[in-house]
């Protein structure tokens, strides 16, 4: 069977190494390098690379991430660095694919929802209350507004990578428990955690199967901050010196920028394609066989 042939925006990124690392059999991967003027946010840049590319399929993981940074660039509005690259990069790279018939696939975010119910389903209308979440959602309609065929796939905070990553709550706190660290962890949060192995196998079944539309994808457990931590202490069956705290002791005025129930239903996708997220537990013996 011939691969399929993926041209990759952000692959050095969280996800793009994951699914680089574990699908590098099964697809034909090449990364659009991301140096100095080689930016998605020029246009015809991008658009004489996809046209010149021989991949069918443009997976767009390239964004501006951090909900507090992306936050700072809120009073720019369309000239700030967020939406250039969230929107204005995503409509280049849209319409790039519309012009050359590829298919889009864009990884976009529980933040285009408000957190004020649990489970959002792929009907669930968008509310942004963050300027991350904005971005990701003008990203989606530029890329319905363009005609290319796609793929959009929303997940929630990914967790387990084996790289070491500043954000990777799994790491973050394996680390802490492991040096005896003192820990404040946010107990008034809920997040369908997802196991990022899981990620990257459930957006490699999507490709296989030649999935388009809106699908959702995440952790099957809606767990806190401060219990994730009490597991991963449970499972090295180590104490944890552990103080649960509210949102708004941690983070601050920031904190009405967080999602209190940042849930993704993964039931559509597991009625088309039988595919569930593992158990967190499970997540969690894998991880810590490794650890
Ligand atoms: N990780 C998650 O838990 C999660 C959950 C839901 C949705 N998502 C979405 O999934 C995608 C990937 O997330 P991630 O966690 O892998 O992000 P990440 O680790 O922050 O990586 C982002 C990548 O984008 C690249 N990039 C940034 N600006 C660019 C530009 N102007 N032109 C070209 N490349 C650029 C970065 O390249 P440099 O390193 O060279 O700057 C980096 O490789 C994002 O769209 C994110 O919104 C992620």
């Amino acid at each position: 069977m011939t691969k399929a042939k993926i041209l990759v925006t952000g692959l050095n990124g969280f996800l793009g190494t994951r699914f680089k690392e574990l699908y590098c059999d099964k697809f034909h991967i090449t990364g659009f390098e991301h140096k100095g003027k080689k930016s998605i946010t020029e246009r015809k840049y991008t658009f004489d690379l996809i046209k010149s590319s021989t991949a069918d399929i443009i997976l767009h993981l390239a964004a501006k991430t951090h909900i507090d940074r992306c936050e700072k660039d809120r009073i720019f509005g369309k000239k700030s660095q967020s939406w250039r690259i969230n929107v204005a990069g995503t409509k280049n790279i849209a319409d790039a694919c519309a012009e050359n018939q590829k298919l889009l696939i864009y990884i976009s975010t529980e933040c285009v929802f408000d957190g004020k119910k649990s489970w959002y389903q792929e009907t669930d209308e968008p509310h942004p209350i963050n300027w991350y979440g904005e971005t990701k959602l003008q990203g989606e309609k530029e890329i319905n507004r363009s005609g290319a065929k796609f793929l959009i796939l929303r997940s929630t905070l990914a967790f387990g990578h084996p790289v070491i990553h500043p954000f990777d709550l799994f790491h973050f706190f394996l680390n802490k428990i492991k040096n005896n660290d003192k820990i404040m962890a946010v107990d008034n949060q809920l997040l369908s955690l997802t196991f990022v192995d899981d990620l990257v196998n459930a957006l490699t079944v999507l490709i296989q199967n030649k999935a388009q539309g809106i699908y959702h994808y995440a952790g099957g457990k809606r767990i806190s901050p401060y219990k994730f931590a009490l597991l991963i202490g449970k499972f090295l069956n180590k104490p944890v010196k552990i103080t649960p705290v509210s949102l708004k002791d941690f983070f601050g005025p920031s904190a009405s920028l967080r999602l209190t129930n940042a849930a993704l239903s993964s039931a559509k996708i597991k009625k088309e394609f039988d595919l569930s997220p593992s158990n967190i537990h499970q997540a969690l013996k894998k991880l810590l066989i490794k650890a």
